[in-house]
């Protein structure tokens, strides 16, 4: 079994595997270090510390990782707090930045005596409708490679050789461009507010989430096009305290800015998850906006499933759930992108000038309204937000 990147779907699933008595070798592009300081999500849903658990792989998560319930909106209407783990199935998030779980899985995998080649670039995967699929790599060395496997796991991301091997037709692709980007600042500052910070206000959105007592992740929704140094520090900081409205809540906790990047918010599903003997999973299958935090949720959710699957198929001659695999991810991942997609609607006004825009604007203003004052319609907001 070859799997294709280290990411959270990818080293979870060669977790699992190894763990039943599955040979499979784990090829990843980049160095050790890069891939354990990568800093990205950091919101895991209670299912996927359920999954982690199941598998003996949240001992990290569980020593340093803190339990996070609550979501504040400021509006021009005033703002309100929803104590999403009282409501709903009651359920919260863990905060623990990704670095960390990856960071977990990977010495988990090779102090078990799991097979990684870092420096190891997949080229293309070839021969997938057949019973005996290769992967073409380039070394560490630079010297070309072929592995070949019974499958290919491809969890290699949204740029990876995955993507790039399925043939024309294969595959259908829904894509969504939504129109909207981020800027997202990475602080070294600690956070301002004690909850998931959504401000909406007429010169865009500001988002606040938690990293850890000392890092705090910001966003600002900026022109889609805008490059990621083209604001300074002071105009990030000033935008910020005017959309989140640090003159009625207090001043924002400020330090230097460690890394910026800007988000187009995007949707983009392949179906089915298979091609033959390539299975694909995590970005390599789908992305989603980060507006709710699934991404890293769905990954781990669809690795487990995937390694269920392979279990069954290569170590009892069972391939029904491996037939399965592709629909029953799918019906997670439309789910989560339906919820991702209201809440895009919810956080942006991206109606323009024409007739029809103040309109929009009122609606979104009611559906504000609605969740700040009807206890259904939180439960369900709860129940999504934190579910995958
Ligand atoms: N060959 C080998 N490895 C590759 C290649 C390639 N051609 N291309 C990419 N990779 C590696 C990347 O270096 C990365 O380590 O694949 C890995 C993919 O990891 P992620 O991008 O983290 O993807 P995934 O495991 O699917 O996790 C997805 O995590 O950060 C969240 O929200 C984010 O949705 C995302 C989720």
């Amino acid at each position: 079994m070859v799997i294709l990147g280290a990411g959270p779907a990818g080293l979870v699933l060669a977790n699992l595997l190894h763990a039943n008595g599955v040979d499979c070798v784990v090829l990843e592009r980049a160095t050790r270090t890069h891939v354990q300081t990568r800093a990205r999500a950091g919101f895991l849903a209670a299912n996927t510390v359920r999954i982690l658990e199941r598998h003996g792989l949240a001992g990290g998560l569980h020593r340093h990782g803190r339990p996070h319930g609550s979501c504040e909106f400021r509006t021009e209407d005033g703002s309100f707090r929803l104590d999403y783990g009282g409501l709903g199935r009651g359920e919260q998030h863990t905060v623990y930045p990704q670095q960390e779980l990856v960071s977990d899985l990977l010495a988990r995998f090779l102090d078990a005596g799991g097979r990684i080649r870092f420096e190891t670039e997949a080229l293309a995967v070839l021969g997938a409708d057949g019973q005996r699929p290769s992967v073409s790599v380039r070394e560490a060395d630079g010297r070309p490679r072929l592995w070949r496997a019974r499958y290919v796991a491809g969890c290699d991301g949204r740029h990876g050789a995955t993507r790039r091997s399925l043939p024309p037709g294969s595959v259908r692709r829904h894509h969504r461009d939504h129109g909207v980007s981020w800027l997202g600042v990475l602080a070294q500052a600690p956070p301002s507010l004690d909850a998931v910070g959504y401000a909406l206000h007429r010169r865009g959105f500001a988002g606040h989430m938690a990293r850890s007592p000392e890092v705090t992740r910001y966003y600002l929704q900026c022109e889609p096009g805008t490059a990621a140094d083209a604001w300074s520090e002071e105009r990030i900081w000033h935008e910020l305290a005017v959309r989140m409205r640090a003159a009625d809540h207090g001043p924002l906790h400020q330090g230097p800015i460690l890394r910026r990047d800007v988000i187009d918010l995007r949707s983009d599903v392949l179906e089915p998850l298979r091609h033959g003997a390539l299975l694909l999973a995590g970005d390599a299958a789908s992305l989603i906006s980060p507006s709710a935090a699934k991404g890293a949720n769905l990954a781990v959710l669809e690795a487990e499933l995937l390694a269920d699957a392979l279990i069954d198929d290569l170590t009892r001659g069972d391939s029904r759930a491996l037939a399965r695999y592709s629909a029953q991810c799918l019906t997670h991942i439309w789910r989560a992108q339906e919820f991702s997609h209201w809440m895009i609607q919810l956080l942006h006004d991206t109606s323009g000038p024409d007739d029809e825009s103040p309109f929009q604007r009122r609606l979104r203003r009611a559906r504000i309204e609605s969740l700040r004052t009807s206890r259904t319609h939180q439960d369900w907001f709860a129940e999504n937000y934190v579910g995958v």
